[in-house]
């Protein structure tokens, strides 16, 4: 099985033989890739609408992993017991969402070693919730499909550490989330489009502002601010890169 970018990028975080959760599995395209390449052995692939876990059972049978994967309806970590799975995969849903699933099943996700989050929206409440709660983002990585740079998080449990990351060491935690440019990220050319995409964002908003705007008012000040935040980054990735 081919996957797209994003989910291969999912695929190549999850450590070997360890037992896979993958919730809102849709098609169950990954569990079965994961499966097909020996990557585990065993995985649950669960999902909260009739229609996904269908089209998720046919993909099973297709590979004939009916014996290894198990497929299960319902929503979030609902139907999961503790300890029953080490890493739970919530990709493709908004980062409050994913949130929500954490906090409706504490007790299973307490037993939950590792999660792979991808939230497609509201990427820093997640941050900002996951740190507050004692879960620890170990790990960031952006994969690029089409221009579309997604954010995937290898979270833990436990506190964050203060330190952020060589190219961004400069930085406080609270900074980084209101520039929403990550914690722990891989600094690669996936990690430099997608800073590089936020500049040319913020570069147009500038322009706007002042061809529009009325002097220098605070908005003008803001994104700014914001821009010259963004250059340091992209300075010190294209350093760390040489
Ligand atoms: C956009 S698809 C993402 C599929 C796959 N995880 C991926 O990343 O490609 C979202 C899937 O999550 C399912 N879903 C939405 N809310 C859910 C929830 N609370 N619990 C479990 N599954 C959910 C939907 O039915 C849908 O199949």
């Amino acid at each position: 099985m081919k996957l797209t970018n994003r989910l291969q990028a999912i695929a190549d975080l999850i450590q070997k033989d360890v037992m896979v959760g993958d919730i809102g599995s849709d098609h169950g395209y990954l569990i079965t890739y994961l499966v097909e390449k020996g990557i585990i052995k065993k995985g649950i692939a669960s999902d909260i609408n009739e229609g996904p876990v269908k089209n998720c059972i046919s993909t099973i049978k297709s590979y004939s992993f009916e014996d290894d994967v198990q497929v299960r309806l319902g929503g979030g970590l609902t139907p999961y017991h503790e300890n029953e799975i080490h890493t739970a995969v919530i990709a493709g849903m908004g980062g409050e969402l994913i949130r929500d699933i954490i906090i409706e099943s504490k007790a299973v996700a307490a037993t939950v070693k590792t999660f792979i989050l991808q939230p497609m929206t509201g990427q820093d409440v997640l941050r900002q919730w996951l740190i507050e709660n004692n879960y620890r983002i170990d790990k960031e990585v952006i994969a690029n499909e089409q221009e579309r740079f997604y954010e995937i998080l290898v979270v833990t449990h436990g506190q964050q550490e203060e330190t952020l990351e060589p190219y961004m060491s400069h930085m406080k935690i609270d900074e980084a989330l209101t520039y929403e440019i990550g914690l722990k990220m891989v600094c690669d050319e996936n990690y430099e489009g997608f800073i590089e995409k936020k500049i040319r964002k913020y570069e147009t908003i500038k322009e706007q502002i002042e061809k529009h705007g009325k002097g220098k008012n605070e908005k003008l000040i803001q994104t700014e601010t914001f821009l010259t935040k963004l250059y340091e980054v992209r300075t010190c990735i294209q350093t760390s890169e040489k």
